[in-house]
């Protein structure tokens, strides 16, 4: 299988993992990128069983309202059923890397009013140790170079995501040479760096569950 029909599976299988969990009322959260735009295009099948979503970007809430799916300010909402996005890496305690769509303060910040994270990902993106993928760090953009000096001396490598602007208006360093043994410890330890919005690591609070596709089929992971 193409990884295109990778996430297209684990995209359909959300679908089905959500649906018993949906009522009338039901507010959704839907996450940002390819995997995601997949799991957007299938919730336009059965808009008709909730009430509408908070997205985590401005093109996710776009691609939701063109299928006619009502799109709700976060603030306006106490608590969203479920979560739905994709992820960078995941590693066996659904301990995640996101950001490589520059989205990851707003899905941080879905991800926190969600009951539940449902993670949908291609194989490709399961690891053992974190950080293969460069940690993106979403930053105001008058500390990019205080921020970047501080991430050196924690051993990485930043780089300036050259020409990204945030739908929050910041700028985004990717690290690079990261090692990450330790994800919650330095998800805590980046996010007290001045200057600094969020990180992409997603320990603290992870994923519930894991919908992997792979070649013999999708799999459901827990945390472990
Ligand atoms: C966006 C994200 C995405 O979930 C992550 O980059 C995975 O993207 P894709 O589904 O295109 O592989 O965190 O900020």
């Amino acid at each position: 299988m193409t990884q295109d029909q990778l996430k297209q599976a684990v995209a359909r299988a959300a679908i089905e993992y959500i649906k018993p969990k949906l009522g009338g009322d039901s507010i959704i959260g839907v996450g940002t990128g390819s995997t995601a735009n997949f799991f957007i295009d299938y919730l336009g099948e059965i808009k008709h069983l909730f009430a509408g979503a908070v997205a985590s970007s401005d093109a996710s809430a776009a691609r939701l309202k063109n299928l006619g799916i009502d799109v709700l300010d976060c603030n306006s909402v106490s608590e969203l059923v479920v979560y739905v996005d994709g992820a960078d890496e995941s590693n066996a305690y659904l301990h995640l890397i996101k950001g490589g769509g520059a989205a990851l303060t707003r899905e941080k910040i879905v991800r926190a009013v969600s009951k539940e994270f449902v993670c949908i990902a291609d194989g490709s993106k399961w690891v053992d140790v974190l950080g293969k993928f460069p940690l993106p760090v979403e930053v105001i953009p008058m500390a990019r170079s205080y921020v970047a000096r501080e991430l050196v001396k924690l051993g990485g490598t930043p780089v300036y995501r050259d020409g990204v602007v945030t739908d929050n208006g910041n700028v985004i360093l990717d690290v690079y040479n990261l090692q990450i043994i330790d994800p919650v410890g330095l998800e805590t330890r980046i996010n007290q760096i001045t200057g600094v919005v969020t990180n992409g690591l997603f320990a603290a609070q992870g994923a519930d569950v894991l919908l992997l596709g792979t070649n013999d089929g999708v799999k459901t992971l827990y945390p472990r």
